[in-house]
């Protein structure tokens, strides 16, 4: 019996004839993380693209509680419950970190029943709890243009969280920031993770290694090394698709 959350199977993603994603094969358990890493152009991005049925792909199948998402349009995908933060922060300045994430929290319903503006009970009690897991409740009534980079994409963490999706799918959450910053969005994922299932993406080793999470190395759209990130790191494979970096691998940057 397969209890995955998640299962991409042997998918194949092509642009202009060029494949970016080969027979890729990943499964993720209900509230697993895992982490993907790999060099630039591995196709890491594209992989978050096209579960959130943003592109299409040309062979293979991804199944998400058993319904397959292959050819479903964007929203239905999200209905399901799967909810993705992209590289830049996509805040809404003006807005007051409240308001952002009282959006989201409304994001995940249909547009007819978000005609009104309020909030249940529930979802108010989610927007609470989210801000005081991403560490920003003192600053709940400031406008989002205020915060410093990091604080603004643990903001879109919490909107990610706030949407009520049950897979969160993360794109180099940590890029840009300082090593203070890189810490606490490390220990804001470990603390939501459990509750919820996280793909990850990134780059940072030290950041990945914070996660603690089981890792799967993408090289040329093609899955090269999966196992513990100390497993990775001395696979042979690994170091040698970032060797001739000039950070090498304890801080490969891809
Ligand atoms: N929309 C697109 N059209 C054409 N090529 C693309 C598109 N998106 C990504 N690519 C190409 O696919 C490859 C993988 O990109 P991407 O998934 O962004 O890699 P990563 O996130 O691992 O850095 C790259 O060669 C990139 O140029
Ligand atoms: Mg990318």
């Amino acid at each position: 019996m397969d209890n995955s959350l998640l299962r991409v199977e042997n998918l194949t993603v092509a642009f202009d004839g060029f494949t970016v994603l080969d027979r890729l094969s990943i499964a993720l358990q209900p509230r697993a993380t895992r982490v993907i890493i790999g060099p630039n152009g591995a196709g890491k991005s594209t992989l978050l693209d096209a579960i959130i049925g943003r592109v299409a792909p040309v062979s293979g199948r991804i199944l998400f509680r058993g319904h397959n998402l292959t050819g479903m349009p964007e929203h239905e995908i999200a209905l399901l419950g799967i909810c993705r933060k992209f590289q830049t922060p996509g805040v809404l300045d003006n807005l007051t970190l409240y308001d952002n994430l009282c959006l989201a929290a409304r994001r995940a319903k249909q547009w007819w029943q978000t005609l009104g503006c309020r909030l249940d009970p529930a979802e108010r009690e989610t927007v609470r709890a989210t801000l005081d897991l991403i560490g920003l409740d003192d600053k709940r009534d400031r406008p989002a243009r205020e915060l410093a980079h990091g604080e603004k994409q643990w903001l879109e963490i919490g909107m990610v969280v706030a949407s009520g999706a049950e897979l969160l799918l993360l794109d180099e959450p940590a890029a840009g920031m300082t090593h203070h910053e890189v810490e606490t969005t490390a220990a804001i994922i470990r603390r939501l993770a459990g509750s919820r299932s996280f793909l990850v993406i990134d780059h940072d080793m030290g950041f990945v290694e914070m996660l603690a999470a089981p890792v799967s190395v993408l090289h040329m759209g093609r899955l090269l090394s999966e196992g513990t990130i100390a497993a990775v790191r001395s696979d042979p494979q690994v170091a040698a698709v970032y060797l001739g970096r000039s950070h090498g691998m304890a801080n490969a940057y891809a």
